[in-house]
């Protein structure tokens, strides 16, 4: 299980290399999460239209190994973007992707850019 966590690195904006559309905007709901496939990795993206922001993580949930943080329902912390898990709740920043709990569990980010109303997330491989 290990190897499939550790393909999930974040990436910094910075550092992108390839730039990979997922699609049109529309195909995204609002407020919501949809699961997208880039090589081996799935890749949750969040149109998080109260923020009028976007963001991408991993779809893999650290705590029991699970895809699912796409349908995880996202929220605010104190000003800070999260998503919690919809098996146990644990919660993670879109920021960075660190968990919200005080927990040692953490979720890699990747870079979103809109570019006439298709949806991009960085990569570096
Ligand atoms: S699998 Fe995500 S919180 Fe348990």
């Amino acid at each position: 299980m290990e190897h499939i966590l550790q393909q999930y690195q974040t990436v910094a904006q910075a550092k992108v290399t390839n730039w990979f559309n997922v699609g049109n905007v529309n195909n995204f709901p609002e407020n919501g999460g949809a699961c997208i496939k880039y090589k081996s990795k799935q890749i949750a993206v969040y149109n998080f239209t109260r923020k009028s922001q976007w963001y991408a993580c991993q779809n893999l949930c650290p705590h029991k190994m699970e895809m699912v943080l796409s349908r995880g329902m996202i929220g605010d912390a104190s000003g800070i973007p999260k998503v919690a898990c919809p098996l146990h709740k644990k919660t993670f920043s879109l920021e960075n992707g660190g968990n919200l709990n005080g927990e040692d569990y953490k979720i890699a980010t990747y870079p979103v850019k809109i570019e006439n109303e298709n949806v991009y997330i960085g990569f570096t491989d």
